[in-house]
Formats: structure tokens, sequence, C-alpha cells
């Protein structure tokens, strides 16, 4: 008999600032255009939280409560809670402690992940882990991001790429063997100078001249990291589908990190997986970092049946990157 546990998704909710920046507006504050943001990126608008004294921890809260309301539970009921994010509200305490404080939760143990545009699926294997040890029954796994925090509006290379966003998943312990199955997880520091934020950790604290020079803003050699990320998330999907024997007509779902359409293009070709089974959102949202992944999950929740295979891929700063093969878990009410 088998006594392994399957920790499995049993419900999804997200939370989206209503302020959106348009590629229009940018091109108004920027030396830019929709037509060159749109065929470049494939985004269109993003979602900004413009109130200035809101932090990551704000969104994440408003996703977390929207799914205990969805799965009619009491914050004091989540006994985990790992949210991924590069824009914590401060160093520290930790985001995840400050959703406790806002959602009413004091039983949970909590802190977060920082990595980065894969942080999302390492905290999703973490999540997983808590459950699979069978010491714990309710994990909360959130990817939230207030990118607008670290973006320079001066800078077209960037600016046109970020929106803000939150989205959380709630694990328990399948009743079979449906849920997530298996995930890989890499790492490879030769990205270390191509996408970074420079300044306001201990190696280079915040000074008159690290906001002078704009070090509190996120860099990136775009280019370079394009290339990288396309192979990076193409080569763990294709590693993935070989481990488990599954074909791209296996495949229900490829569920990409929303970095740039093109990269999502160029992964379902790769894998040739049929762009009709890749989920895409990137449009309306931009690259919200550690929140792209689940907010796919939830906006394509009412479209996935019980036992369908998909696949989560994801590739970010460090590089960090992977891909997670879950077993859907539930059909919509
Ligand atoms: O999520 C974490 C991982 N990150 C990624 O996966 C991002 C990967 N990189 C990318 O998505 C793309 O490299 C970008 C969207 C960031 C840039 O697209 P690109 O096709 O690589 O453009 P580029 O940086 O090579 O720039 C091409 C040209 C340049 O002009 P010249 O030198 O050819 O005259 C840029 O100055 O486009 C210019 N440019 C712009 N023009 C209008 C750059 N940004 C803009 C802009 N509007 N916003």
């Amino acid at each position: 008999m088998n006594n392994q546990i399957y920790p499995c998704i049993t419900g999804v909710a997200a939370w989206l600032p209503p302020d959106r920046l348009t590629n229009e507006l940018l091109a108004s504050m920027v030396d830019t255009s929709h037509e060159w943001i749109a065929s470049r990126t494939g985004i269109e608008e993003r979602r900004i939280l413009k109130d200035k004294d809101l932090g990551t921890s704000y969104m994440a809260s408003h996703a977390v409560m929207n799914l205990l309301e969805k799965k009619g539970m009491e914050a004091d009921e989540v006994e985990v809670i790992i949210c991924a994010t590069i824009t914590p509200d401060m160093m520290f305490p930790n985001t995840a402690n400050l959703i406790c404080d806002r959602i009413g939760a004091r039983k949970a143990l909590a802190f977060d992940m920082l990595s980065a545009c894969a942080g999302f699926l390492y905290a999703l294997e973490t999540g997983c882990n808590y459950i699979r040890s069978g010491r714990y029954k309710k994990v909360i796994v959130v990817g939230a991001d207030k990118m607008s925090s670290i973006t320079d509006y001066e800078d077209r290379n960037s600016c046109i790429l970020f929106g803000d966003a939150a989205a959380a998943v709630l694990l328990e312990p399948s009743p079979d063997e449906d849920g997530i199955i298996d995930t890989i997880l890499r790492c490879d520091p030769v990205g270390k100078d191509l996408i970074y934020l420079k300044a306001g950790g201990s190696a280079r604290p915040a000074s008159l001249e690290t906001v002078q020079n704009k070090e509190h803003f996120f860099y990136q050699d775009g280019k370079r990291v394009f290339k990288y990320a396309v192979q990076g998330m193409a080569a763990v999907s294709q590693e993935m589908m070989q481990k488990h024997h599954l074909t791209n007509e296996d495949i229900d779902y490829l569920i990409p990190h929303q970095a740039n359409l093109r990269i999502i293009e160029a992964t379902a070709q790769m894998t040739n997986i049929p762009l009709e089974k890749v989920t895409i959102n990137i449009q309306k949202y931009g690259n919200t970092t550690a929140a792209t992944i689940p907010l796919c999950i939830w906006e394509w929740e009412n479209d996935f049946r019980k036992g369908q295979n998909i696949l989560l891929a994801a590739f970010g700063a460090g590089f960090v990157w992977g891909a997670t093969y879950l077993r859907w878990a539930y059909n919509p009410d």
C-alpha cells in the first residue's frame, strides 16, 4: 500500500489593485509606444498599488482573506503561511508575519521566500513538504509583489514590464493520488550580474549615493536574460515531461511565468505544447513576479478538471528556475 501523502491545491484566490497603468499612459511618461511594448512583450496594461503607504502585505492579505472566505475557513485554522516575494514591506519582520497580523492568524508559522520570478515554485515546493511530512494539513502559499515600489518610471527599458498583484493557494493532503506530483528546482549564479536590485541589503546599505545612483531600482540586461529564460524554462519543462513519461498530448495546461509573451511562446514551441493549452494573461497584468503563476491558476480555475495534467514553469533572478508537475485535484463547483 502506498502511504505517501500527496499535497494538493484545494483553493485559489487573488487580489489586484484597481488602478490600471496602460501602455498609452506609459508613452506619456517615457519615450515608448503601445506598439513597441505590445509587440516586444505582449503587455497592454498592468495594475499598480498607488497608495505609497501600502506594501505587499496589504495585497497578499487581501488575497489570503479572499481564499479563506472562499473555503469557509477561519484564519486560526491556517497552520503555515509562506509568502514568496522580492518586495517585502520591510527587511523584517517578514511579510508573512505582517499578513498574519492583517488577517488575524495567531496559530500559524509564517515566513518569506525570496526567489524572484521562480519564488512561487520555490514556496510551493516548501509548502508541499510541510504537507508531505504529515504534521501539517492547511498550508497557504501566497505569491505577491509590489514591483512598482522598485521600478524606475524614468527608465523605458524596465518600467513597461511590471505590475503589482497577489494570489494565494491552499495546500491540503489529497484524499487520493491527485495533487502535486513532482518539482524540479534549479539555481545558477551565472545570472547574478544580469538581473538584480543592487542596494538596500547588507552588502550595500542605503545611502545618499545609492539613492542618487538609482541603485534601489530593478536592473536587468534584458536581452541576455531573455535567452537564458527561454532555454531554462523549456529545458526544465522537457526534463519533467521525460521524467514522468508525459508527451505534449498528455499535458492539459502549461502555466508559464509571465515575463514576456515571446518567452512564453518560445517555451511552448520548444516543448511542443500548443498555445491553446498555455495560460496567458500577461497582456492584462504584466510581470507580477511571484504572483504570475498563482494568478494564472486563479484565472483558469474553472477550466481545470480533476485529474488533468498541469505543468508550471518559471525563471527568474539568480538565476533560479524550475517546473512543477501536478494533477489537478477538483472540479469547479
Ligand atoms: O522575469 C524575470 C526574467 N526577466 C525576463 O525574462 C525578461 C527578459 N527580457 C525581455 O523580456 C526583453 O529583453 C525586454 C522586453 C526587456 C526588451 O526587449 P528586447 O527585444 O530585448 O529589446 P532590447 O533591450 O534589445 O532593445 C531594442 C531596442 C533598443 O534600441 P536600439 O539600441 O536598437 O536603438 C532599445 O533602446 O528597443 C529600445 N527600447 C525601447 N523602445 C521603445 C527598449 N525599451 C524600449 C521601450 N520603448 N520601452
